[in-house]
């Protein structure tokens, strides 16, 4: 198969620092049109990374039959749309989560994509991490035996009071705040790594009400959560917790899951891309203590290009195989995972709890 063509909708951070250099160093594609709504930026990006076409109008590069797919990394209240229109227009989608700004669209973007045949994937990014590979792994092959608790915190600190006001903090751009933002990757650890979730309680509270505006310099209120708790009950009637915030004094990007089972018990730390903590075995279990266990060769060489190439930092380069995901799957013609489904779900997920954190009650999540 000839090189993939392909488009970047939407040139900020995360296009920069983790879509492009990932499609750079797979291999086998080539972004060859970039779009963005803010006409310096797309033309920066396009300098830097050699891209011959530019556009404002993601929908030029979606006219064009040169494109086969096409990554959107865009605000959250534009995810729908761009994805909807590229798959209308024929193109296989990598998008950027939270999926939509509701369930009701997100499912509605899962079913166009399931009828359109399409490679679909949302950029929940961190099941390539391999500690997260790893403990999927374990819990696949059931070393926790029957399970009793999952636990997970994903705590940012890197919202302060010093902090300019952005459109992660409006409602109508970013929808929720954090348990959108963070918390949409935790709540996909959620269902990757246990059963499907069968309900939610949800409490949100914004810690740091106003922002300045580096526009204005004026102090702007803040229209979004930036510190969110869910509570989890599992299809096997274990149970669970979610923690995260944007504004965790103390915190840099800290991401912590910890699975128990009657059986072992497992412990994830995003800094850790070596070994996990497991306690398993008569003599863990006996001695109630954790050890460190080197993440096997085969998750890491597969799920750790990072490894291999001399790419840079492996806290971002681990990132890079969601790229080859996608486009693997689009050379091989097989789905790819995750897809819009668990997009789907996790904003399921996503809009209970916020329900749940508004009327104080449980919420019940449908199962399809
Ligand atoms: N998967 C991850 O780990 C991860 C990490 C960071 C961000 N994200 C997600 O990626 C998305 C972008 O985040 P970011 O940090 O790169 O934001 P950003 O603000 O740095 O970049 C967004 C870009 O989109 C452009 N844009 C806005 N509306 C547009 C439109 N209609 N058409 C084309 N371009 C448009 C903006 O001009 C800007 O350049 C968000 O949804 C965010 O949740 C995901």
């Amino acid at each position: 198969m000839d090189e993939i063509r392909m488009g970047m909708i939407g040139t900020g951070g995360i296009a920069r620092g983790v879509h492009l250099p990932g499609i750079a160093a797979v291999g086998g594609a080539r972004v060859v049109w970039a779009a963005d709504a803010d006409t310096a930026r797309v033309a920066s990006f396009a300098r830097d990374f050699g891209i011959e076409k530019t556009a404002t109008d993601y929908r030029e590069m979606l006219a064009d039959p040169g494109v086969q797919a096409v990554v959107s990394a865009t605000p959250n209240n534009t995810h729908f749309e761009i994805a909807s229109a590229a798959l209308a227009a024929g193109k296989h989608v990598m998008l950027e989560k939270p999926v939509s700004m509701d369930h009701a669209s997100a499912r509605r973007l899962w079913e166009q994509a399931k009828a359109g045949g399409l490679v679909n994937m949302v950029a929940f990014t961190y099941r390539w991490h391999p500690g997260i590979a790893f403990l999927a792994d374990l819990a696949k092959r059931g070393v926790f035996g029957k399970r009793r608790m999952f636990r997970a915190h994903y705590l940012g600190g890197f919202v302060t009071a010093e902090s300019n006001f952005s459109w992660r903090m409006l409602k109508d751009v970013a929808g929720s705040g954090v348990i959108g933002d963070l918390g949409s990757h935790a709540i996909d650890w959620a269902r990757f790594l246990c059963p499907e979730i069968a309900a939610v309680c949800g409490s949100v509270r914004t810690v740091i009400e106003r922002h300045r505006d580096p526009r204005t310099g004026e102090a702007r209120k803040v229209e979004n959560d930036d510190a969110a708790l869910l509570l989890l009950r599992f299809e096997d009637d274990s149970q669970g917790f979610i923690e995260v915030s944007r504004a965790a004094t103390g915190h840099s990007e800290d991401q912590f899951i910890e699975i128990t089972g009657n059986d072992g018990a497992a412990r994830y730390d995003f800094r850790d891309l070596d070994t996990l903590e497991v306690c398993q075995g008569a003599v863990g279990l006996e001695s109630k203590e954790f050890a460190r266990i080197p993440i096997p060769q085969r998750l890491r060489y597969i799920n750790g290009m990072y490894r291999r190439l001399p790419l840079g930092d492996p806290y971002v380069t681990f990132r890079f195989e969601q790229a080859r995901a996608f486009i693997h799957a689009i050379r091989s013609g097989r789905p790819a995972k995750p897809d819009f489904y668990d997009g789907y779900r996790a904003q399921l997920v996503h809009d209970l709890a916020l329900e749940s954190a508004n009327d104080g009650a449980w919420k019940t999540v449908p199962k399809e």
